[in-house]
């Protein structure tokens, strides 16, 4: 356990993008961290507040090219906020410092090189850490997370439906093969990185599913469902983009496979989670405007017609992302799980 009084020196690997920012807003609030070190490909050493104006007199910092030494000269942890390759091809290096990382990339959670290699088209260079890393998902692996060195940051959707999911699963209200997942996110899911299909006049005032029957949070959704269940499982997935900043929304849909109520379906996530800070069992149908800027998901059931309906939201710049990274972050230096995440919004 660390001293409260001592600060933990962090590093913003990947400082110019949405995940990073938030990141940074959250880290700031935290009463027992420091942000030593941000990194660019700009060569110019941009300061932080001319990417991010909205940082303008609140971190006085200039970006710097990432050199795993140096950040490791004056860093304990990294978070890492790059996209999948561009972070295995880091991450080794920044860990051979004896920096702890958190990744919120693709590229640690999945467990076999080869089902990474088909869904993200590239071969994993780092093959021989997969099936070791914690999934940073700290309501399911909570006791997992102190001690890492590097933890698999969760995708948004996949937390999305995973907390939405589980209990229900892990109490045999639903069969593991064709949960039906319909997702949807804010435009802010893919990234500051420009792309063609989120440019203002391609999404705006349209609505589309994307990635049909390939979207890559799919095996990482089968993954840990079939890990915490202890049965294999797969689910349908068909993600939306809706033009909005942030949020997400994942509508999911199955079959009840035993005789239940409402009632008794609520109950078994008030106990599931019973003591778990940021998930929101709620009475109302979850909306992304209750969770937008903060790290609650809120969850609740319907069942129709012998169908369950469970409705799970987040933000997913906070709890899909960066909140979540910070929670992690916390389990792994010893300090409370909920620090410089309560009342955020
Ligand atoms: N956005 C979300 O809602 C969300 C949620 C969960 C997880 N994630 C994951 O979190 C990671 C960061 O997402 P983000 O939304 O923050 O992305 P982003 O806004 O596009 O930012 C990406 C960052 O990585 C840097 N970068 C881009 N390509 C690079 C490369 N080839 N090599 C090294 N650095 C590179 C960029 O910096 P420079 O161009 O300045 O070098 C930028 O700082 C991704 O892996 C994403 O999948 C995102």
């Amino acid at each position: 356990m660390n001293s409260p009084t001592a600060k933990t020196k962090v590093a913003i690997i990947g400082a110019t993008g949405y995940t990073a920012i938030e990141l940074i807003k959250i880290l700031l609030r935290h009463p027992h961290v420091e942000i030593v070190a941000a990194t660019t490909r700009q060569e110019d050493a941009p300061s932080i507040s001319s990417i991010h104006p909205s940082l303008t007199g609140r971190l006085n910092l200039n970006c710097e090219l990432l050199d795993p030494a140096a950040i490791a000269a004056k860093a304990d942890v990294a978070f890492a906020c790059l996209p999948h390759v561009a972070s295995m091809e880091s991450i080794p290096l920044l860990l051979a410092e004896g920096l702890k990382v958190i990744d919120l990339s693709a590229d640690y959670r999945l467990i076999d090189p080869d089902i990474y290699e088909q869904w993200y088209g590239h071969v994993h260079t780092d093959p021989t850490r997969l099936g070791t890393i914690v999934y940073g998902l700290p309501e399911l692996y909570r006791k997992q997370i102190p001690n890492q060195n590097l933890i698999a940051n969760p995708g948004c959707y996949t937390s999305t439906a995973i907390l939405g999911i589980t209990p229900l699963l892990c109490s045999g209200f639903l069969s593991p093969k064709g949960i039906i997942i319909d997702g949807k996110s804010g435009v802010s899911g893919a990234g500051r990185t420009p792309k063609l299909g989120t440019l203002f006049a391609e999404c705006n005032e349209s609505l589309t599913a994307y990635s049909v029957g390939n979207h890559r949070h799919t095996p990482e959704i089968d993954q840990v469902l079939s890990d915490i269940s202890g049965t294999e499982t797969e689910v349908v997935f068909t993600p939306h983009l809706i033009p909005m900043d942030r949020g997400l929304l994942c509508s999911i849909y199955a079959p009840a496979i035993k005789e239940t109520t409402e009632q008794e379906l609520m109950q078994v996530y008030r106990d599931y989670y019973q003591g778990d800070h940021f998930i929101r069992i709620v009475d109302h149908l979850p909306r992304t405007k209750d969770v937008a800027h903060t790290n609650f998901c809120d969850i609740t059931v319907r069942l129709s017609r012998g169908t369950i309906q469970i409705f799970s939201a987040l933000d997913n710049l906070i709890k899909g992302a960066s909140g979540v990274a910070v929670q992690n972050f916390n389990l792994m230096c010893g300090y409370n799980e909920t620090t410089g995440l309560t009342d955020l919004y």
